[in-house]
């Protein structure tokens, strides 16, 4: 049996790399297959949270998801913490991972920065809290960007290692499906960069909520090199921002990057800059205003959260009482 399981951070905004890299995959994934799609409320209080704020940004990426074209009927669409099973398994599974595991994250790594002492522990531990989401549905694949595949690993680990020391077979190996031309959108003002919600500058990444004169302004001011565009994909090789806008392109025209760098050889940025502002606008604009239509009314996402939510704690509670009875408790 197929089972998919994915979720996104309420911090801040999802951007165009969440979109890409996620989410719209999900939307295909959907007719096929059992899914749930969570709102991973719980993982954004790794980075300090105004109360305020979080509570809204769940609503917005509820918003983002069903205007993307999530079902929330078909699918099970939740937030995290209400279902208490994921923090309850996470401590479970945390007593199953090696340190040595955990050291190994990037993210964590990346995110700590320098001052690694000053980080919390929630930010530490954030790889096996991803671990008790996916494992506590017994999921079996789970769509995410290219960021995520290190933490899928540590999850296939750590699922691998319960099943060992309890010989079982309880948790699948849960899969990365790692999907589309842009599974790692990169910063629009740094091509080494990932574009991610927690980058300090605004003009890194496009918001699924950005107006067209706000994606406009970021895509001119996106940096990039004097060279026009190349005649070859191989010629993007050592080009990351020119590599990038030409992801993002491919990935919002449905072409592959062959496609894109075909259609705009010799062409200067500037006039590329031109059409991919046309497009990515073609692309959002509906998606932002149906989130707006959806925002406009709380207390329906809020009945929806609710209900998605009593269906997931359903499967959880079921599977942690498994859980539970294999390991003595
Ligand atoms: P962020 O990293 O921006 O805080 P999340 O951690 O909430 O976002 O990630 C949600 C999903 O979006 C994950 O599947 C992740 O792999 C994907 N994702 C995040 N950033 C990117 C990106 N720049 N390119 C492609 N996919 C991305
Ligand atoms: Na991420």
């Amino acid at each position: 049996m197929t089972r998919i399981f994915s979720g996104m951070q309420p911090t801040r905004q999802l951007h165009l790399g969440n979109y890409l890299g996620a989410l719209r995959n999900w939307v295909e994934l959907q007719n096929s297959f059992e899914c749930i799609f969570c709102v991973v409320d719980l993982h954004a209080l790794t980075i300090d949270q105004d109360p305020e704020v979080l509570r809204n940004n769940i609503r917005e990426v509820t918003a983002a998801y069903i205007a993307a074209g999530i079902d929330p009927d078909k699918n099970i669409l939740f937030n995290q913490s209400f279902v208490p099973g994921h923090s309850e398994l996470s401590w479970i599974l945390s007593c199953h991972a090696p340190i040595g595991w955990l050291n190994r994250m990037t993210q964590f790594k990346e995110k700590a920065g320098k001052q690694r002492d000053l980080a919390n522990l929630g930010l530490y531990a954030y790889p096996v809290l991803m671990a008790a989401d996916i494992l506590l549905y017994k999921a079996t694949h789970v769509p995410v960007g290219e960021d995520q595949k290190q933490h899928l690993e540590l999850a296939r680990d750590i699922a691998g290692a319960f099943n060992r020391r309890y010989e079982t077979e309880f948790f699948p190996l849960p899969e990365p499906q790692i999907l589309g031309e842009a599974t790692r959108v990169m910063s629009l003002r740094d091509g080494t960069k990932k574009m991610s919600k927690s980058d300090e500058s605004e003009y890194s990444r496009i918001n699924m909520t950005d107006d067209a004169d706000t994606i406009a302004q970021k895509i001119r001011k996106a940096k990039t090199d004097p060279e026009p565009l190349p005649d070859t994909v191989a010629d993007l090789e050592k080009r990351p921002e020119a590599d990038n806008l030409v992801t993002i392109y491919a990935a919002l025209a449905g072409q592959t990057r062959e496609q894109v760098v075909q259609q705009f050889a010799g062409a200067q940025f500037s006039g590329f800059k031109a059409a991919l502002v046309d497009l990515a606008v073609a692309k959002l604009a509906p998606i932002t205003r149906r989130m707006k239509d959806l925002l406009a009314d709380k207390a329906e996402i809020d009945r929806l959260l609710r209900k998605g939510g009593e269906r997931a704690a359903a499967i959880a509670e079921k599977n942690l009482n498994d859980v539970k009875d294999i390991i003595g408790l």
